[in-house]
C-alpha cells in the first residue's frame, strides 16, 4: 500500500479526483494526509470531511524557514509517506526536502512542460501565456520534482486542442478535465510497482 501526502494550496479538484480515482479504481494506495499553506484551501475542508487528516502548515506559524522544512518533514514522517503528490501547491519545495524524497515527490503542470514552466507559471498564468503565444494545443503534465521550478523529469502528459475562441478560463477547464485523468493514472502505476 502506497501511503501519499498530498500537497494543496486552493480549491483540492486534482486532489479529490485522485481521492476518487483510488476508491473507484482499487488502486493499492491511500491518501494519508492532506497539507496546505493556505488555512482557506477548499482541499483542506474536503479532506476533513473525507476523514483523511487535513493540516494547515505555513511560514506564519515558523518564521525560521529551517525550524518550518523540519516540521514538514517531521509530519510527512509521522504519516509515513512514501511519496509526496504536489496537486496545486503553490510554494517552491525546499531543497532539503526534495533530497529526503528522491523521486518520491511528484506534481501537477497545466501545460506541457518544458513550455509554460517556471517561475510565476500557475494556474491562469499559464493559460493566459498559452493563448497569447498562439499555441495550437496544450495540456498537463506529470512531472517529477527537483529543486527548480517545474524542471524535474516530465512521467507523463495529457494533450488538448487549444481552440480559436478560448479563453484562459475555457482553456483551463479542458486542462484540468485532462489533469484529473492524468494525476491518478500516474499514481496508479507508481503505486501498482511501489515495493515496500
Ligand atoms: C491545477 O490546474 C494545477 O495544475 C495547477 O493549479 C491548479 C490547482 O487546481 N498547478 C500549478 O499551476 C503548479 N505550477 P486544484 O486545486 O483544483 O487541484
Amino acid at each position: 500500500m502506497l501511503n501519499i501526502a498530498v500537497f494543496a494550496s486552493g480549491r483540492g479538484s486534482n486532489f479529490e479526483a485522485l481521492h476518487r480515482a483510488i476508491e473507484e479504481q482499487n488502486i493499492p494506495a491511500q491518501i494519508a494526509v492532506v497539507i496546505s499553506n493556505n488555512s482557506a484551501a477548499g482541499a483542506l475542508s474536503l479532506a476533513r470531511s473525507l476523514g483523511i487528516p487535513a493540516l494547515h502548515l505555513s511560514q506564519r506559524h515558523y518564521p525560521d524557514p529551517a525550524a518550518f522544512h523540519q516540521a514538514v518533514l517531521q509530519t510527512l514522517v509521522r504519516y509515513a509517506a512514501d511519496l509526496i503528490v504536489l496537486a496545486g501547491y503553490m510554494k517552491k519545495m525546499d531543497a532539503e526536502i526534495v533530497r529526503a524524497f528522491p523521486q518520491r515527490i511528484i506534481n501537477i503542470h497545466p501545460a506541457l512542460l518544458p513550455k509554460f514552466g517556471g517561475e510565476g507559471m500557475y494556474g491562469m498564468h499559464v493559460h493566459t501565456a498559452v493563448i497569447a503565444a498562439g499555441e495550437k494545443e496544450s495540456g498537463a503534465s506529470v512531472h517529477y520534482v527537483d529543486e527548480e521550478y517545474d524542471r524535474g523529469a516530465v512521467i507523463a502528459q495529457q494533450r488538448v486542442p487549444v481552440l480559436p475562441d478560448d479563453t484562459p478560463e475555457t482553456l483551463s477547464a479542458r486542462v484540468l478535465t485532462a489533469e484529473h485523468q492524468l494525476l491518478p493514472s500516474v499514481v496508479k502505476n507508481i503505486a501498482q510497482n511501489h515495493r515496500p
